[in-house]
Formats: C-alpha cells, sequence, structure tokens
C-alpha cells in the first residue's frame, strides 16, 4: 500500500507526539522537529499537531509565527540569519546584507530559485560584542565581513556534495 504524503506526514507526526508527549508542554519540539526535516511548517501538520496535542491550531500557529526559527513558507536547506539589532548595525551588518544580496541574487525574505539558500533577518543573536552576527541554520558566525561572505557560501555549496550533510541530515539532492 502506498502512503500519500500526507499520510507520512500524519504518521511522523505521531510518531513525534508520542516521543515528545501529547502535550502543550512538546509542542516547540515537535515544531523544531518538523522544522529540521521540511524547512517548513504547513498548514497541515501545525492542523495535526493541534489535535495530537488537544489544543487549538490558532495556538501552534501563533508559535510558529513567534519564533523567526519556524517558517510557514518552504525555506532554502541553508537558511541565513543576519543580526540587524543595533549592535551588529553599527558595526557594519549593512554592508554584510549588500554582500549576501550579491553573491545569492535574492533580497531578505527570499529563497534561491534552486531552494538551497534563504535570506532572513534576524533578531539580537547574544553576540553583540562580536557583530555583525549571522547565524546559518544552527552555526554562529561573528565579526562577519563582506569580504567573508564567498567562503561562508561555498562552504555552504560545498556540503552539496553526493554525501552531504547538512546539520545531522543527509541533503536531499
Ligand atoms: S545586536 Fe547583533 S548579536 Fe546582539
Amino acid at each position: 500500500m502506498f502512503l500519500t504524503e500526507r499520510e507520512r506526514l500524519r504518521d511522523e507526526l505521531v510518531e513525534l507526539a508520542d516521543r515528545f508527549g501529547r502535550s502543550r508542554g512538546a509542542l516547540l519540539f515537535i515544531l523544531q522537529e518538523v522544522q529540521n526535516r521540511y524547512y517548513s511548517i504547513s498548514e497541515y501538520a501545525m492542523q495535526v499537531i493541534a489535535d495530537l496535542l488537544d489544543i487549538h491550531p490558532v495556538e501552534v500557529h501563533s508559535v510558529v509565527s513567534f519564533y523567526s526559527f519556524l517558517n510557514e513558507r518552504p525555506q532554502g536547506q541553508f537558511v541565513i540569519r543576519l543580526c540587524r539589532t543595533i549592535t551588529c548595525d553599527m558595526a557594519g551588518k549593512d554592508q554584510v546584507a549588500r554582500q549576501l544580496e550579491n553573491d545569492l541574487g535574492i533580497t531578505f525574505g527570499q529563497t534561491t530559485p534552486d531552494g538551497k539558500f534563504s535570506l532572513e533577518w534576524a533578531h539580537c543573536l547574544g553576540m553583540c560584542d562580536q557583530g555583525p552576527a549571522m547565524l546559518v541554520n544552527q552555526r554562529v558566525y561573528t565579526r562577519v565581513t563582506p569580504e567573508k561572505i564567498h567562503g561562508i557560501l561555498q562552504e555552504c555549496r560545498q556540503r552539496f556534495g553526493v554525501h552531504a550533510v547538512a546539520d545531522g541530515k543527509e541533503l536531499p539532492q
């Protein structure tokens, strides 16, 4: 018997709910796991999670909207988040942002057409004394300069080889 995408997703969510617990306290853990696996959290996934945890879908929706690392729309395999809070702003985040946009050919809030990179703004990452600070998935980069951007992007691209791994997950080719 073939499972549809939705059935497969539902099975995964049931397994996650069993693993983390079917209570409100498990919500963030489940959402993070779904984000890691699918790079976004669909409307359908939010609905199923709400059912499994017996909470209102609006609650799930508001948690997804609140946290910048959770996304409703599909994200690239590498999500680059550049801090735009005051200290990083003063340390030169605009020049870094321009370099990222030039190198990737997209603006903040967009994903490259090949689905590899997304550019997002972030609020303070807690590395204010080493700004500009930037996150690539879960990895933090500090004292980022426009000159360093090319190397950082190259490092990401090299992880798209046959056995490429991002954050412990094999990337679909
Ligand atoms: S202001 Fe950018 S890390 Fe704090």
